[in-house]
């Protein structure tokens, strides 16, 4: 049997350990406020649990912009005493996870609140696993490491993208090797989230667009993902429908709440529906990238999701083509390969209105063998892909890619 075969058959029955695995520990859903005001109605309902003090997990630049004193406000006035960690930063290291539970235990605190994108989520993630695990944050990456229940743990999401609130993986990044790691329990999954459209309205469009662009990839691997069942595929096709009709008017129109509420509700879809069908080489090639060359993440699942698409293709037609009639980008008589084309051109055109480039720059040949094994460690086993690649085939991509800058 070839090498490729040889991994390729590893690689499915190692799926099916996954997929019992998904079936006996399903994810939990928080509850949810949606809303414009939904974060001051969490805060009230924190305290109404009546949690003596919260940690709250952010960045400096959410605080100094004054996200947080309403927020603290409201807590204080529901009779909960808080302590702000603003330390997070993009691609949060273990360092920061440690420092972060450090105040958690020096200030006594007895839960936690997340308030920002997908990387302060995924610190307060771990520090709440951490703190009543009695186990430091590095002991925690890696799947079920966690015996106990987290402490209570609620999120306030600040960009539409990452669905970090509903997710049951967190990722932290080595401080010296800069290497991902994932922290995978469903006891990180928060008891309540707020997606306050109004919080969401003070994010930039580059962000928001970018942002926007992860949901949608996570939507798109999960509804084309070997593993997707009939519940994946509500959310994620909803997802990708809410994308479409209402990205563009969230980056060009920042202050309307109503296409900020959509863009958060896609999100969280899209969140719900990688937590049950997993995701695919976008985001494996994609977390590369990010990681070589500092590309945002939403950024670089834009610039890949188009090429892995045109991959798998025929295989994925149908699929390409329930969404695309479900968004209402075809009718529903179109045929499904007229309709998988429309998927295909909307999606080129939808990234053309946001500005988002189709280059990665400074992309090195001499780092392509890298990129591509770390690419297929993450995905092969881990994902149910609808097609696999050759190591031929991953590195004509990259070739493509780099040849585009
Ligand atoms: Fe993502």
């Amino acid at each position: 049997m070839s090498s490729f075969l040889v991994t390729k058959t590893k690689a499915k029955a190692q799926l099916v350990g996954i997929k019992a695995a998904m079936t006996l520990i399903p994810a939990p859903k928080p509850t949810m406020f949606a809303g414009e005001g939904a974060s001051l109605k969490l805060c009230q309902a924190v305290g109404d649990f009546g949690h003596q003090h919260i940690l709250i997990v952010s960045d400096k630049i959410l605080n100094q912009l004054g996200v947080l004193s309403p927020l603290v406000e409201k807590l204080q006035a529901s009779g909960v005493k808080t302590t702000i960690f603003d330390g997070v930063l993009p691609d949060p290291t273990l360092s920061i996870v440690e420092a972060c539970l450090q105040h958690y235990k020096v200030s006594g605190c007895d839960s936690v609140l997340a308030v920002g994108g997908g990387s302060s989520i995924d610190v307060a993630k771990v520090v709440a696993l951490a703190a009543t695990n009695n186990k430091t944050p590095q002991q925690l990456v890696g799947i079920l490491k966690g015996r106990k229940a987290s402490s209570p743990l609620y999120a306030i999401p600040t960009t539409a993208g990452t669905g970090s609130e509903v997710t049951v993986g967190a990722v932290i990044s080595d401080d010296k090797t800069h290497q991902k790691g994932l922290v995978l329990d469903p006891k990180l999954v928060p008891r309540m989230v707020a997606l306050d459209s109004a919080i969401m309205s003070g994010m930039p469009p580059k962000v928001t667009a970018e942002t926007g662009l992860d949901a949608l990839t996570h939507a798109v691997e999960a509804y084309i993902s070997d593993i997707a069942t009939s519940e994946s595929n509500l959310y994620a096709s909803a997802a990708v429908k809410l994308i479409f009709e209402n990205l563009r008017i969230a980056y060009n129109e920042p202050k309307n709440l109503t296409a900020r509420e959509a863009m958060a509700l896609a999100s969280h879809y899209g969140g719900l529906a990688l937590n049950m069908a997993g995701l695919g080489y976008v985001h494996g090639i994609a977390h590369q990238l990010g990681g070589h060359y500092g590309l945002p993440h939403g950024l670089s699942n834009a610039i890949v999701m188009p090429h892995i698409l045109d991959f798998s293709r025929p295989d994925i037609d149908s699929k390409l083509a329930e969404l695309a009639r479900f968004a209402g980008l075809v009718t529903q008589e179109t045929s499904t390969p007229v309709a998988a084309q429309a998927f295909m051109d909307a999606l080129l055109k939808l990234m053309k209105e946001l500005n988002i480039k189709t280059v990665v720059p400074n992309m090195q040949e001499s780092d392509f063998n890298d990129i591509m094994q770390a690419a297929f460690k993450e995905v092969h086993g881990t994902y149910a892909v609808p097609k696999y690649m050759t190591e031929e085939d991953c590195l004509q991509i990259l070739y493509v890619l780099s040849k585009q800058a």
